[in-house]
């Protein structure tokens, strides 16, 4: 699903949290988006989401503009990876990654499909644990699983790694990146770690709601190629 914002503003009292901001995504892009504290990034992604509204300009997903009224179904298309994780704490780890599909009826589709991403993050061995006796990198793998389950074309990650020590977030990047390829998704991931930015395929830098630098670093023909497979 690609992403387009046109001319985006978005203001709180007394401040602009972003100024007429224009970024177009590709279908199957990894972009980075870096920047000080308080620049935009979580605004742009809370956009992209539907989790808030712009106050000029347009955001598009997947070539069409997100209506007010439509912004629970568009939710619903898109996984969400936040930095704390937010796992419900009384349910077992597979019970969280069906969490989004409650309390519609989890029929056997649905199970199977909770325990394959499981499997895709290394924790299928971990589905009946509680979330208080994972690692702080294994609640973020069933986070991850967790906003898949739906099976979205777009992965928005809020500083997925800033809660984690270095090695662990290095692998948590990296898991976001195999499952972009594997399911053929869009990834969008904030972060102040220049090391998670260097291995998405494009840095988009804020400063002040602005979109002062934007380079590429995985030529756009690549990214075709590797996600061409996947394609229906
Ligand atoms: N709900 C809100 N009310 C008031 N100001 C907000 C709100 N959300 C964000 N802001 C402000 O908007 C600016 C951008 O915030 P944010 O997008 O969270 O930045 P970042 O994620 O880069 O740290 C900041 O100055 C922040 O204080
Ligand atoms: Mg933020």
């Amino acid at each position: 699903m690609g992403v387009r914002l046109t001319g985006v503003t978005r203001r709180y009292p007394g401040l602009v949290a972003l100024d007429a901001v224009d970024l177009t995504i590709d279908d199957g892009e990894a972009v980075a988006v870096t920047g000080p504290s308080g620049s935009g990034k979580s605004t742009v992604l809370h956009l992209i989401g539907g989790m808030d509204r712009p106050d000029e300009g347009t955001v598009e997903v997947d070539g069409e503009e997100l209506a007010p009224r439509r912004l629970d179904a568009h939710r619903r298309r898109i996984g969400f990876v936040f930095q704390r994780f937010h796992l419900l704490p009384a349910l077992t780890v597979l019970d969280n990654v069906l969490a989004p599909v409650l309390p519609r009826r989890v029929d056997f589709d649905r199970r199977a499909r909770a325990m394959e991403l499981l499997e895709a993050v290394g924790l299928a061995a971990r589905a009946d644990a509680l979330p208080s006796e994972l690692s702080g990198g294994q609640q973020q793998r069933v986070a991850i699983s967790r906003a898949l389950v739906n099976r979205p074309g777009l992965l928005l990650a809020d500083e997925p790694t800033g809660n984690l020590d270095s090695a662990t977030g290095r692998e948590i990047i990296d898991l976001l990146l195999s499952l972009r390829e594997r399911y053929g998704m869009t990834l969008l991931v904030t972060t102040h770690d220049p090391e998670v930015a260097v291995s998405c395929d494009r840095i988009v830098r804020l400063r002040d709601g602005r979109v002062v630098a934007d380079e590429q670093l995985t030529p756009a023909t690549d990214v075709f190629d590797r996600l061409g497979g996947l394609r229906p």
